[in-house]
């Protein structure tokens, strides 16, 4: 039986951070339960088009699915674990804002199965929380997180790296924390500035909320020394692992070019039935997602079959990502060609690349261009 994931978004946030480029809204709780009916209709009918599956994980993500009560998610699990076979280490992972988090909601959520939580801290420096717009201070998010890592078997605490006036020893102190705080899983994010949100609207006013590239460069380059010194492998460009099993198994469906369904507004989807790849989007907006569920059947607002070099390119952006990297024989069956062997031969001589056999993965100096050593590669694979 084929593996698939489930992606559920809930799209509202108590309030929006002026970096966010997620599709996110202001809570509205009074639409809450037709929300969560309409998530639960669309999931039969992605249930009927993947047919029979193995469920590897169940991932609640946003905006701030913690806002949702533990019987919104009970459902939710339960359902899923009714429409698809659950594998027998199924990942089911919830996003946290720290706010949301006590000893109470973390056993109810619990109780309602999730077993894995990573916690939006960002960092523990109240400064820098004021400047990201977060509407909790340092000793909130650590214990938060301190909580979660008492309850919860998996946790993992989700940093920001990269705000402007950020210095080394500023994020040498937040990776500190986030260890210490027993986290088996860190994900480090490089702040990115996206058009359209507060951030960038500074940005386009000659404002920069966030370091240049070069000193950004050098704060990568700290997390990796610290996180990997204290045992915490790199298995992704921003995640790292203390162990195999803390990793984020859904994730890695993603970064593998697995199949996931998406369901909620705005949710992305991969689906692979008879060797035809689909991408699907869902309405962005809740009223929209909830009226086209009422009214359709199914909550979406685009699916397209991908081409094979669409698909191609996507596995190897997503799988050089990891540093399990891709196999190029699957390149090979999905695009139909060779993936750019002088190009390949090149980047190894350059330390950017490594291969192993069937495998293609990018150095820890490739990690660092990761973006345009994936343009180059495709280019000259004419992928
Ligand atoms: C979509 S958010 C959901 C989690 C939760 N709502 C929160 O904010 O704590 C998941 C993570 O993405 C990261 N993130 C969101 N926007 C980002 C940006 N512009 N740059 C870097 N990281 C970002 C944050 O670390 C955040 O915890
Ligand atoms: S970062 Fe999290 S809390 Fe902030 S707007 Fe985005 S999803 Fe909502």
């Amino acid at each position: 039986m084929q593996d698939i994931a489930l992606y559920i978004h809930w799209p509202f946030c108590a309030r929006i951070c002026p970096y966010c480029d997620f599709n996110v809204y202001k809570n509205k709780p009074d639409t809450t339960d037709a929300l969560v009916d309409a998530i639960l209709a669309d999931m039969k009918y992605w249930r009927d088009l993947s047919g029979p599956r193995r469920l590897v994980s169940i991932h609640f993500g946003g905006g701030t699915p913690s806002l949702l009560t533990a019987g919104h998610l009970g459902r939710i699990i339960e359902q899923a674990g009714q429409y698809w076979s659950r594998d027998a280490s199924m990942e089911i992972g919830l996003e946290a804002n720290p706010k949301d988090i006590n000893t109470q909601s973390l056993k109810n959520w619990r109780a309602a199965g999730i077993e894995r939580l990573s916690v939006g801290v960002q960092s523990f420096d109240n400064s820098a929380l004021k400047f990201l717009g977060r509407d909790h201070d340092g000793q909130a998010a650590q214990n938060a997180l301190e909580m979660a890592t008492a309850i919860m078997p998996r946790v993992s605490a989700d940093l920001i790296y990269g705000w402007a006036g950020q210095n080394l020893d500023e994020l040498r102190e937040d990776l500190q924390i986030a260890m210490a705080s027993g986290a088996a899983h860190i994900s480090a994010y490089q702040l990115t500035i996206e058009p359209g949100t507060a951030f960038g609207r500074a940005g386009a006013r000659g404002i920069s909320k966030a370091v240049n590239s070069e000193h950004s460069a050098d704060l990568y380059e700290l997390a990796m020394g610290q996180l990997s010194r204290a045992d915490y492998e790199q298995y992704e460009v921003s995640n790292f692992a203390k162990t195999s099993a803390a990793r984020s198994r859904h994730n890695l469906v993603y970064w593998r070019g697995g199949d996931y369904i998406g369901v909620g507004p705005g949710a992305h989807g991969r689906l692979t039935v008879n060797g035809m790849r689909t991408a699907s989007i869902a309405a962005l907006k809740p009223k929209d997602y909830i009226d086209s569920v009422k009214s359709q059947g199914h909550g979406l607002a685009e699916r397209e079959t991908l081409s094979s070099q669409a698909w191609a390119e996507e596995y190897v952006l997503m799988g050089l990502r990891i540093t399990g990297g891709i196999n190029l024989s699957r390149y090979r069956e999905i695009s139909g060609q060779k993936l750019a062997p002088e190009t390949i031969a090149e980047f190894e001589k350059l330390g950017l690349l490594q291969t192993s056999e069937d495998r293609l993965s990018a150095t820890p100096k490739g990690r660092m261009v990761l973006d345009s050593l994936c343009n180059q590669l495709l280019q000259d694979g004419n992928c």
